[in-house]
């Protein structure tokens, strides 16, 4: 019953996030924040026959994506972006689920495009003019579900593979077949699926010449003893009911169990298409979810203690050890560094708001591996965790004084 609850409420505490970033958007123009202002609203598309095809949210309602058209170079390049928001792995937590954008279409409303989304080139230069898809999340079961059945009591459906496929249907027929460029890209949950259909997305383009895939802070490891292997918990129920084994790769299927093979760090050696792996090695979820809860809350405040350091250092060391290894850059690129923060290509990507590695930010190092210039595998040196909002605030301190320097006296 608690951990049901628990699930609930993290969900409804991402909603009630994205209903905060809407409200700040809406309110006046002071209290907008500045990585905001480039923020455009994009409403929803209703993914047509895919009731038909039973491709549908938990509820019974059709998935649905957010569509912003490409131009200038950019009309033949595209985003195809999966959406987080955690899983629901008992029928009562999918049943709260559906009740909420996160398991009904008919309870989206329009989502506000930032950070590589963004249209704006100075601040989004390699990718404000592509287009972009951002794929709704309301399956519960990360876009890997597929059960006929139906309990006449809860009407609830287990479809998120169907919904995969369903929505890349029509992606085709909208253009997305003449792609000259193509990312599939997922953020959170959304971080798996990215990576578990990177090789069906690469067939579905034989014309393109270049097709790779991200994972951005998905990359959740199995931490075992002295850690809480939650994840696994977790896995287990969840691909029970949403009889996800039959979307995983059956080479990892027949060497383990399918809960295992949902771990990113299982399944990368089957992506033979080109992959890139962004992530914090302290994930605020991971770390929150994986270490203990609350755990990050010293970062912000530097107080954690000596034990609470030791704790995180050696949980960096295995999540370092599940990464793929830096042999083949091309095929496995990663970008880990050290801030306290979840998921970038949103919310950390435009430059007000962007963490980085010895002045590398993200978006550089992503768009130099996409485009063949530079195969990025980069982790910050920096040890123990660091506060994101933090830098943020110490980057705007700094951007204050730099302009008040400005309107010094200048001594001749
Ligand atoms: C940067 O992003 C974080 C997380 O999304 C947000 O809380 C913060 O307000 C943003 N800061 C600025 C200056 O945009
Ligand atoms: C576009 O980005 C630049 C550089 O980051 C910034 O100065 C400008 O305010 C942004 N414009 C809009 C409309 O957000
Ligand atoms: C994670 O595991 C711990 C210990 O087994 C448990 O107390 C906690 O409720 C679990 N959390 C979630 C989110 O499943
Ligand atoms: C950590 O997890 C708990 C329980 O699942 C949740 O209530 C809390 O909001 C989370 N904190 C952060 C910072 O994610
Ligand atoms: C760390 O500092 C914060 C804010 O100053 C405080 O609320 C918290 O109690 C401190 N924690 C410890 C373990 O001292
Ligand atoms: C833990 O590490 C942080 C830096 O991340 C540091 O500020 C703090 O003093 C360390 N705690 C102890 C007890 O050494
Ligand atoms: C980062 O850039 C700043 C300003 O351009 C420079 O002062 C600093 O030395 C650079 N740091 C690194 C590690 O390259
Ligand atoms: C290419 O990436 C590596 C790290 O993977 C970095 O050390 C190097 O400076 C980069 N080169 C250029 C030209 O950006």
């Amino acid at each position: 019953m608690m951990m049901m609850a628990n699930t609930y409420l993290q969900v409804l505490y991402l909603f009630i996030c994205s209903l905060a970033i809407i409200n700040t958007v809406s309110s006046t123009k002071e209290n907008v924040t500045p990585y905001l202002d480039e923020a455009y609203h994009v409403s929803k598309t209703i993914v047509k026959n895919a009731v038909s095809k039973g491709a549908v949210c938990l509820d019974g309602s059709p998935p649905a994506y957010h569509f912003e058209p490409g131009f200038g170079d950019g009309a033949q390049t595209w985003l195809v972006q999966l959406s987080g928001g955690e899983w629901c792995r008992t029928v009562e937590a999918c049943l709260e689920r559906s009740k909420s954008e996160f398991g009904s279409s008919n309870l989206m409303n329009s989502w506000w495009f930032t950070g590589m989304f963004s249209k704006n080139q100075s601040g989004n230069p390699e990718f404000y003019n592509w287009n972009k898809v951002f794929i709704r999340y309301c399956d519960g079961g990360g876009f890997t579900g597929d059960v006929e059945y139906v309990d006449p009591a809860t009407k609830l459906h287990f479809r998120g593979a169907r919904i995969f496929k369903a929505v890349m249907d029509e992606l085709l027929e909208k253009g997305l077949k003449t792609a000259k460029s193509a990312l599939l890209s997922g953020s959170s949950a959304g971080g798996f699926p990215a990576m578990l259909y990177c090789d069906y997305f690469r067939t579905l383009l034989p014309n393109t010449p270049r097709v790779k895939c991200m994972n951005d802070a998905g990359y959740f490891i199995n931490a075992k003893e002295p850690f809480r292997a939650n994840f696994t918990e977790l896995y287990t129920a969840l691909v029970t009911l949403h009889g996800s084994a039959k979307a995983l790769p059956k080479e990892c299927t027949s060497k383990m169990s399918p809960e295992l093979c949902f771990f990113p760090e299982n399944m990368q050696q089957y992506v033979k298409t080109p992959l890139f792996i962004a992530s914090s090695a302290y994930d605020k979820y991971q770390i929150n979810n994986s270490i203990a809860v609350g755990i990050n809350t010293c970062i912000g405040s530097s107080n954690c203690t000596a034990t609470t350091n030791q704790t995180f250092l050696e949980f960096r060391s295995r999540f370092l050890n599940a990464l793929p290894k830096p042999t083949n850059p091309k095929l496995k690129g990663v970008f880990i560094d050290s801030f306290n923060h979840h998921s970038q290509v949103q919310f950390w990507w435009s430059p007000f708001n962007i963490t980085t590695i010895n002045n590398l930010t993200l978006s550089k190092a992503f768009a130099d591996w996409f485009y063949d210039r530079n195969y990025t595998y980069v982790i910050h040196e920096h040890e123990l965790p660091i506060s994101a909002l933090g830098a943020l605030a110490e980057k705007e301190r700094k951007a204050k004084l730099k302009k008040s320097m400005r309107h010094l006296p200048k001594f001749h």
